[in-house]
């Protein structure tokens, strides 16, 4: 059982994914790196790409037996503070 976790290079999504790695599942990460970092993707597949994407989501879900979708891709609050503040 695969699971898509979007987000999955920033702070929830890669603690999901390495959850999800220990309880057993495949993970797929889907995320555009906006804020994330490739090197907190150490579980499962790896895709750069943006969720609004329908290409890339239905190459996902054609080359992966996705079961379930965790979604964490955001823009957070972090960014905006490191613009402003
Ligand atoms: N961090 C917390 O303590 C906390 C607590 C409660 C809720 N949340 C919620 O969890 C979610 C994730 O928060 P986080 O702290 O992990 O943020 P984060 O910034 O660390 O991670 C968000 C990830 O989404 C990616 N992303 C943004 N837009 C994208 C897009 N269009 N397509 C693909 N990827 C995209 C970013 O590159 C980043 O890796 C948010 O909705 C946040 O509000 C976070």
């Amino acid at each position: 059982m695969e699971i898509l976790v979007t987000g999955g290079a920033g702070y929830v999504g890669a603690h999901a994914a390495k959850a999800l790695n220990e309880a057993g599942y495949g993970v797929v990460v889907l995320d555009n790196l906006s804020q994330g970092h490739q090197e907190f993707v150490r579980w499962g597949t790896f895709y750069k790409g943006d969720v609004g994407d329908a290409a890339l989501l239905r190459k996902i879900f054609t080359t992966h037996e996705i079961s379930a979708v965790m979604h964490f891709a955001a823009l957070t609050g972090r960014r905006v503070c490191d613009r402003t503040c």
